[in-house]
């Protein structure tokens, strides 16, 4: 290794440890330049990990494979370490931090032999945002280091601005897969048992290590690990948010702009609306972040978000030119597949790309497929890493070091019953009450069962880095940080209604545009509704239906009150709510006990 190009003794410290005690056969410091990149990938190319595409198909694009035992995020190997476990929660696996760095000491002691360790500075926030975070991983995988390129501010830079004497958020990273002498590697090295790997979360510290898994969240520590987990435990303390939600522009014909911030759970939909191409005529939709935003009260009193990624990490299943057409002219070039399938062409394919199947592709673990095979060709969480500049419709103030003002927060999640179409708060609180109770059906993000029913507050309850009913205060407590007229109006969202036979009851996509127009209206004060004990539904001529197909009697679903369904819906949020005990804000407990009354349940 040549010279270290830092001056910075504590990461010169850090990294001489951390290499000693895993042995890396050699050090790299990443300077994120484009030759750098395209190096690895080659290397990776070399060792079996990438498969190029083709480049007249997709230029610059590369498919990975991972282990079948590494697919998505491991939650119940997701730890907060804090001194405390109350401060951690009901909600979040806690270990005694001490304890878990002892045990994680002993997983990487020797787990990066025979393997590179790369060190990535990186930076959460355009480099010149006063609110940006900077990291430093430590890792064993080049996958990560291009996917960290994409997704985060990466390389010299970073390094210049921490300087000699600049603090940075520890971020440890190993695939857990040392190798021996003459050991041949594999395509994708990995610890394969469940059970060894560890994704753990020191709040007090802010620091992160992370063992066993190359995929998404569990080993791109810039994502929600540090933007998500450790910043919403710093957001408390300094009085902003770190939020699991996307940021939009949505301008009327006449030519007005509201910023639009939306948490969804994982896979329900943000990445889908915030590249949206409305099918109203006249209205558009521009994208400032599609996963995570980064919330703070300007000196004008309103909320103005940040996304502190600088690429997209999107779903690919369901992605098609009808679904998000946006989505599909960004992965065009220099984007990298992860499980998705190889056509005879060398191109990718995916169920439900919109594009008839092959007759015969690779599919996601590298075995031969044709369409009756019986076996999905995707992997359900296959994914997407793509730069945010390549989006046709990305907003020129994406990378605004002030991030732009939220006129609307809107939640969601996918619930094929009760949960009306657009329900608008009658206020702050109420608001919060609705984030408070989001609940969703599972999805492939996360290891485990899809398709159950839980309650995911605000989207965050595999994010959250403290006890979820101190972050319940923590949302309340933004009233009193600003003016209350200042507030973003609150709405929640179910773009997922199903008939009892199983059908969508909405066309979702581009006509959910109808629904922001509505929430625009709602804005200036314009949007027609009906209160309604759950809140302000849009009346029968409040939305605009027009060309759409759509039946009355579905949309006359779509909008109504379900008390039958409301009865378990308020059953289950209570019995939610009894988690967070003393925790839970008073102010929570009323509006409970006012939809309660309102509904006569
Ligand atoms: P993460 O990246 O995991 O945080 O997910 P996300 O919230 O960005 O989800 P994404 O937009 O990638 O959507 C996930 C799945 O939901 C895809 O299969 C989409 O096709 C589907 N989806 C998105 N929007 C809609 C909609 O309006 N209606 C229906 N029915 N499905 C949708
Ligand atoms: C999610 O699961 O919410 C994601 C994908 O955005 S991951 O980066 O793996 O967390
Ligand atoms: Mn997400």
């Amino acid at each position: 290794m040549s010279t270290v190009p830092t001056t910075n003794r504590k990461l010169m410290d850090w990294v001489n440890e951390v290499a000693k005690l895993t042995q890396a056969a050699n050090v790299y410091w990443c300077d994120g330049s484009q030759a750098e990149y395209d190096r690895l990938c080659q290397d990776m190319v070399k060792a079996g990990t990438f498969t190029p595409l083709n480049p007249k198909l997709r230029p610059g694009c590369f498919l990975a494979r991972s282990h079948v035992s590494d697919v998505a995020r491991v939650e119940d190997r997701t730890y907060i370490c804090s001194k405390s476990k109350d401060d951690a929660g009901p909600t979040n696996n806690w270990a005694n931090p001490d304890e878990m760095k002892t045990m994680m000491s002993g997983l990487y002691a020797g787990c990066m032999q025979g393997r590179t360790m790369y060190v990535i500075p990186f930076s959460m926030g355009p480099l010149d945002s006063p609110i940006a975070k900077i990291g430093i991983e430590l890792t064993d995988s080049a996958y990560v280091v291009v996917n960290m390129r994409i997704m985060t501010r990466m390389g010299k830079a970073v390094l210049d601005k921490l300087g000699a004497t600049g603090s940075f958020v520890e971020c440890m990273h190993s695939v857990g897969a040392p190798l021996k002498p003459g050991q041949a590697d594999v395509a994708w090295p990995c610890e394969p048992d469940p059970a060894k790997k560890y994704i753990v979360h020191f709040p007090e510290e802010q620091s992160i290590m992370s063992y066993g898994s190359g995929y998404g969240g569990n080993a791109l520590l810039g994502k929600k690990c540090l933007a998500l987990r450790i910043a919403s435990s710093i957001a408390r303390k300094e009085g902003w948010m770190a939020e699991h939600m996307v940021i939009l522009a949505l301008t009327s014909p006449a030519g007005k702009k509201h910023y639009v911030c939306a948490a969804f759970p994982s896979a329900c939909g943000k990445t889908n609306l915030a590249m949206m191409q409305p099918s109203l005529p006249g209205w558009s939709v521009k994208c400032l972040g599609d996963d995570i935003a980064w919330i703070r009260v300007g000196e004008d009193g309103r909320l103005y978000a940040m996304n502190p990624e600088s690429g997209f990490f999107g779903v690919a299943p369901g992605t098609s030119d009808q679904s998000n057409p946006n989505a599909m002219k960004t992965i065009v070039k220099d984007t990298i597949f992860t499980n998705v399938a190889l056509t005879p062409e060398g191109d990718i394919w995916w169920e439900d790309m919109g594009i008839p199947a092959p007759a015969k592709a690779i599919d996601w673990e590298g075995k031969e497929w044709t369409p009756d095979c019986g076996r999905k060709a995707a992997h359900a969480n296959a994914r997407f890493t793509a730069p945010a500049a390549q989006c046709p419709v990305i907003d020129e103030d994406w990378q605004n070091p002030a991030g732009v003002p939220i006129s609307a927060f809107l939640f969601g999640g996918r619930r094929p019953s009760t949960i009306p179409l657009v329900n608008e708060a009658f206020s702050w609180e109420h608001g919060v009450f609705m984030g408070s109770s989001t609940g969703s059906e599972t999805t492939a993000a996360a290891l485990g069962k899809a398709g159950v029913l839980r309650r995911d507050p605000f989207a965050m309850l595999p994010f959250c880095g403290y006890h979820m009913g101190d972050y319940f205060a923590h949302w309340l407590s933004m009233a009193g940080r600003t003016d209350r007229s200042k507030l973003p109006k609150v709405f929640f969202v179910n773009w997922f209604r199903k008939s009892p036979e199983g059908k969508w009851l909405w066309p979702g996509y581009g006509d959910n545009s109808r629904v922001l127009k509505w929430i625009c209206e709602r804005i200036e004060g314009t949007g027609k509704a009906v209160k309604t004990a759950i809140g302000n539904l849009p009346t029968a001529d409040g939305l605009d239906l027009s060309g759409l197909k759509t039946t009355p009697e579905d949309m006359k679903q779509l909008l109504a009150v379900d008390p039958e369904g409301w009865k378990a819906e308020i059953a289950d949020i209570s019995a939610n709510y009894d988690k967070f005990g003393d925790k839970l804000p008073a102010a929570l407990k009323k509006e409970l006990e006012g939809l309660k009354q309102r509904l006569g349940v």
